[in-house]
């Protein structure tokens, strides 16, 4: 079974996954968060940074695109091609407001016809990169999922990988699996799984179910658990003191590349929205560390925590309910 990093925008840059590569095995390739290309700007900004071959070196990545204009994907997906990209990948499942409303993400999956068009002029031009797709299953219900599927079946899409769940579900909730398991029997192309994998066992579990499926993808687990990947290899179980390693140079990482200590704080804050499911005894630190308004605040919390908190053993993300 192959393992990936799911893109988590925010959260897996450039320097998260060069760090979270040189120090944990496992896994199989990491996915750039999505870049809005435009037809003026195929590739800028933090976009550009992220999927330059430079910052990637010696790591295999998959770089995401959000759009529903062909003439904006096929410039950025030429542009990727020339970088020496293998494959790029649609989002066709972000379920945030503004992206919805603009049809982009989940929101295209509500707009049948315009989708089948995309698909036909990007799979229809001069490209020499593999177009792999991310979606959900649907926007208001999984009822939508058959229709949908159907327009996939018709595109030699690379790869198709599933979350489950449809817009309005957004991350929380059951995963659909029935929805998923209507997809192994009726998907043409190869498929990939992801929601709520949130530990070596959640895969193992999953693979004993779909047999036929080999590749699966975690985001929020991995998070949580930079070893997880390794794990599911049959590597060690995450230390105490890797993570605590892990996120020490994470920390110096963006205090040196970031402006200021707000993005700073921003950014460890939410790792620990993930991370803080692996400990017991974190209560009081994670509080503090959520309060924390300067980095000086930031630091004792942390330090608190991994000298005061342990390490639950098997401990996994746990969503609030
Ligand atoms: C903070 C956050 C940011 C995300 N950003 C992206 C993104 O840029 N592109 C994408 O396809 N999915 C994105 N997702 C969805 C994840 O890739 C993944 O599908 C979702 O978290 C479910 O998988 P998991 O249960 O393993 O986390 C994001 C999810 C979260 C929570």
């Amino acid at each position: 079974m192959t393992i990936s990093y799911a893109p988590l925008e925010g959260i897996t840059n450039w320097a998260f996954r060069a760090l979270h590569h040189k120090m944990f095995s496992g896994v199989d390739s990491y996915y750039t968060p999505f870049w809005t290309p435009t037809v003026d700007s195929p590739l800028a900004g933090r976009g550009l940074t992220d999927m330059l071959p430079e910052n990637n070196q010696g790591i295999p990545v998959v770089p995401q695109l959000l759009t529903n204009q062909a003439e904006a994907f096929l410039p950025a997906a030429r542009l990727l091609q020339d970088m020496g990209y293998r494959e790029v990948n649609l989002n066709l499942g972000c379920p945030s407001g503004t992206v919805f409303s603009k049809k982009r993400g989940s929101g295209f999956l509500t707009q049948p016809q315009e989708m089948d068009r995309f698909f036909d002029q990007i799979f229809s031009a001069d490209l020499d990169i593999k177009i792999s797709v991310k979606t959900r299953v649907g926007a208001e219900s999984p009822e939508e999922w058959a229709a949908i599927l159907d327009i996939y079946n018709r595109y030699p899409i690379h790869e198709l990988t599933i979350h489950p769940r449809v817009r309005k579900d957004f991350y929380k909730g059951e995963v659909r699996m029935e929805t998923f398991r209507y997809a192994v029997e009726q998907a043409r192309m190869p498929l990939c799984y992801n929601g709520d994998l949130n530990s070596a066992q959640d895969c193992r579990d999953f693979a004993a179910a779909f047999p036929t499926i080999q590749h699966v993808m975690a985001g929020r687990g991995l998070v949580a658990n930079p070893a997880l990947a390794r794990e599911l290899k049959g590597g060690p179980a995450l230390t105490q003191e890797e993570l605590h390693t892990f996120h020490d140079l994470l920390f110096e990482d963006y205090r040196q590349r970031l402006f200021g200590p707000r993005p700073v704080l921003g950014k460890m804050k939410e790792i620990w929205f993930y991370m803080g499911s692996m400990f017991q005894g974190a209560e009081k630190p994670l509080k503090a560390i959520r309060k924390a308004k300067n980095l000086d605040d930031y630091t004792h919390a942390a330090q608190a925590l991994f000298r005061d908190a342990s390490l639950i053993p098997g401990g996994k993300f746990v969503q609030d309910p």
